[in-house]
């Protein structure tokens, strides 16, 4: 087998390259980690995911390269003791440097965060939502990131002392022109100007709400619901199978969609197809129990700039005026009143008549959240929260007597 006295290209610039990666994550995990909740917080993490991710594919190519290629022979100076000692300690590096991210990437599809690398392209989940792997994973990424933290300091360290010694391990592991001092000054130079831009774009939202005229919650608050009680409800009532109904909407963060939903509503439904005139929705929604399977993300909702539960537990929604559309669909030109903004939201749905006494409606709405104030204050402006909310809502009705 030939043997070399120095590490490849490859491998000296991927040591490198993930040094400083790991690094960079580092430095983001723990900056986010101590930062107040914000949007600028969440982008840093979403950085931070990006890096760890780049951490991983880096390591599982270095490890599958350094399987099939041979290390350089062995440096004389050193007893086979501390040759044994070095190489098993390179393995374990190696174990963690993939551990870590890997816990990651478990707590954060635990966690149900789907994300996007660098914005990208979306970073599968490895699982669904599960507040118990969370924990667990998080307390695992912490202990592991202080494991690999110590590790990395032993090796440093080692690294000095070898050098100082005169046994040249570290001279192999640096670029062919590059002394030890400008090749760590050049990677730790690097490494400050990732985190200061990561930083700088996380917090560099567009001007944040207190800065605007705030006229967009007033403005509709002011908007007529003058028609709502007009309407004879001269058509047929129904009543909801709330085992067989749901209301559900489709947001998005970071350009994902995730799901959520309300599980408690009370649609009063007078509806004839033949009767627009004389048909109404009258809905109350009870938005304290709002749900969309993230943990974290929930205990952010019942916060004064999200549902703001202490002040409001009830949105409603009420049509009165009615359209048909194509065969079985319909809109509703109702008013949804949330947070104590009201403002009119077209509904189209299918009105489909499965029996004498039963029927469905299938329909859904756009909502555009900042026209309520859901997501506020430095959220208000924050592209990453998608602006648009698809509501869907399906209810299975029986006609009442
Ligand atoms: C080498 C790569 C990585 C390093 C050095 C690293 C390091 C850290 C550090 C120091 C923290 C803050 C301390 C803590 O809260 O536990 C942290 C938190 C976090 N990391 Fe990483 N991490 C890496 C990879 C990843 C990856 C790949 C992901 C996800 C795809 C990830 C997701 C998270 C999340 C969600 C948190 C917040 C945990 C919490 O709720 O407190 N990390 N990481
Ligand atoms: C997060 C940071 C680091 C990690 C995860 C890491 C990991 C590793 C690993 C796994 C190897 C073995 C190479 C292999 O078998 O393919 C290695 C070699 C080496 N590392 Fe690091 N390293 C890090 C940072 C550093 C730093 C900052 C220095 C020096 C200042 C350094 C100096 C060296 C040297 C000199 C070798 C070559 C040893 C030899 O030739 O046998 N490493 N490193």
């Amino acid at each position: 087998m030939t043997s070399y006295t120095s590490w490849s290209r490859f491998s000296k610039s991927m040591h490198w390259l993930i040094a400083m990666c790991i690094f960079v994550a580092a430095m983001l995990g723990w900056i986010a980690h101590e930062s107040a909740m914000s949007p600028g917080k969440l982008q840093l993490f979403l950085w931070h995911k990006s890096v760890g991710i780049t951490v991983l594919g880096l390591m599982c190519l270095r490890l599958v390269w350094r399987l099939i290629h041979a290390a350089p022979q062995d440096v004389s100076g050193m007893t086979a003791q501390e040759l044994k000692l070095a190489n098993l300690g390179h393995w374990v590096l190696y174990a963690f440097a993939i551990l870590l991210p890997l816990s990651g990437w478990i707590l954060n599809s635990a966690a149900n965060y789907p994300f996007r690398w660098f914005g990208l392209f979306e970073i599968p989940m490895l699982m669904g939502p599960d507040k118990d792997i969370q924990t667990a994973a998080t307390r695992a990424h912490w202990t592991l990131f202080c494991i690999l933290a110590a590790l990395v300091a032993g090796h440093v360290v080692m690294a000095f002392k070898h050098h100082l010694a005169g046994i040249p391990l570290l001279s192999r592991m640096l670029p062919e022109r590059l002394g030890i001092v400008p090749t760590l000054a050049f990677l730790l130079g690097l490494s400050a100007a990732w985190v200061g831009l990561a930083y700088t774009m996380s917090y560099s939202t567009p001007s944040s709400r207190a800065n605007q005229d705030q006229s967009a919650g007033q403005a509709v608050t002011q908007e007529s619901v003058s028609g709502v009680s007009a309407g004879a409800k001269t058509a047929p009532l129904w009543v909801m199978d709330a085992e067989s109904s749901s209301l559900t909407f489709i947001a998005t963060y970071d350009d994902i969609e995730f799901k959520g939903g309300f599980s408690e509503f009370a649609p009063v439904i007078n509806f004839d197809a033949t009767d627009l005139a004389g048909s109404i929705f009258d809905v109350s929604i009870n938005t304290t129990t709002v749900d969309t399977d993230n943990y974290d993300r929930d205990e952010l909702l019942p916060l004064t700039d999200w549902f703001w539960f202490e002040k409001y537990q009830e949105a409603t929604y009420v049509a009165t005026s009615f359209e048909s559309l194509e065969s079985g669909q319909y809109r509703a030109n109702g008013i949804l009143e949330l947070k104590g903004v009201s403002k009119s939201v077209p509904l189209e749905f299918n009105w489909e008549v499965v029996d004498e006494n039963t029927a469905t409606l299938v329909g859904t709405a756009v909502v555009n959240r900042r026209d309520f104030a859901i997501g506020d204050g430095g959220w208000f402006d924050d592209p990453t929260v998608g602006y648009e909310v698809k509501v869907m809502v399906d209810l299975m009705l029986t006609q009442s007597n």
